[in-house]
């Protein structure tokens, strides 16, 4: 366990007795989960124990069907989700996907500055796609498209990040990049809630969570 988590921190996410259905099938019941800024929490657990069911409910695209989930006033939330479908012709490249993340904070219609610019390719630096920086967002693979939005992440500033499976299916340097991205999230004060279905791609984890068909089965500080 970090010595960080024994001190207390902004409360950023609080998930009370969540209950989420399916098409009448039951995939989260009784879920408690907090989240803390400049903390991670790990959720683990068998395929369909509802993992990026529960990202969707704090990421405020499912209503739950019981209980209660908030999240902190004027929060940036920013959800990297397993796959995103996408065309190969739309016309957006991964600089243009990041550069996104500056919305946020600066307002769309402000003209990009050079320091937004120089924001922008240390984030796609940070994630390890510099060689793809031109290219159409559609032609990436799930895992680099994932990265991309995870340097969108970055340069958002989001104070709540929720990564659904970063590292499945990567190479051990790539793993790597996205455990220093991650820590970096966390350094800067952010939030994050990672879904993975292994702990040990990260290097200090401050809460662990494992589901089991809709449940917390366990959750616990340390790695
Ligand atoms: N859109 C959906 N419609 C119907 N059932 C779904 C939907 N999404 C997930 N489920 C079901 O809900 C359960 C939890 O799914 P999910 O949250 O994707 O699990 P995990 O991410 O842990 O694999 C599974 O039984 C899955 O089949
Ligand atoms: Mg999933």
């Amino acid at each position: 366990m970090s010595s960080s988590a024994l001190l207390p921190t902004t409360r950023v996410l609080s998930l009370r007795d969540v209950a989420v259905d399916h098409d009448g099938h039951r995939a989260l019941r009784g879920v408690d989960l907090d989240a803390h800024a400049g903390r991670l929490v790990v959720v683990s657990g068998p395929n369909g124990s509802g993992k990026s069911t529960l990202l969707s409910v704090a990421a405020g695209l499912l209503v739950p069907r019981h209980g209660s989930v908030e999240v902190r006033r004027g929060a940036r939330v920013a959800l990297v989700p397993q796959s995103t479908p996408l065309p190969p012709h739309l016309p957006l490249t991964v600089a243009d996907i990041v550069a996104m993340g500056t919305w946020a904070r600066l307002g769309a219609w402000r003209p990009a500055r050079k320091t937004d610019r120089a924001l922008v390719a240390e984030a796609i630096a940070g994630v390890g796609l510099t060689d793809l920086t031109r290219r159409p967002i559609g032609t990436l693979s799930g895992g680099q498209r994932q990265r991309a939005l995870l340097a969108q992440a970055l340069v958002q500033r989001a104070d709540l990040v929720l990564l659904d499976e970063p590292m499945a299916a990567l190479d051990a340097r790539s793993r790597a990049i996205i455990a220093d991205a991650v820590d970096q999230l966390t350094a800067t004060g952010a939030a994050v809630v990672a879904v993975t279905h292994d702990p040990g791609e990260f290097r200090r984890i401050d809460q662990r969570v494992e589901l089991e068909d809709g449940r917390v089965v366990v959750s616990r500080a340390g790695a």
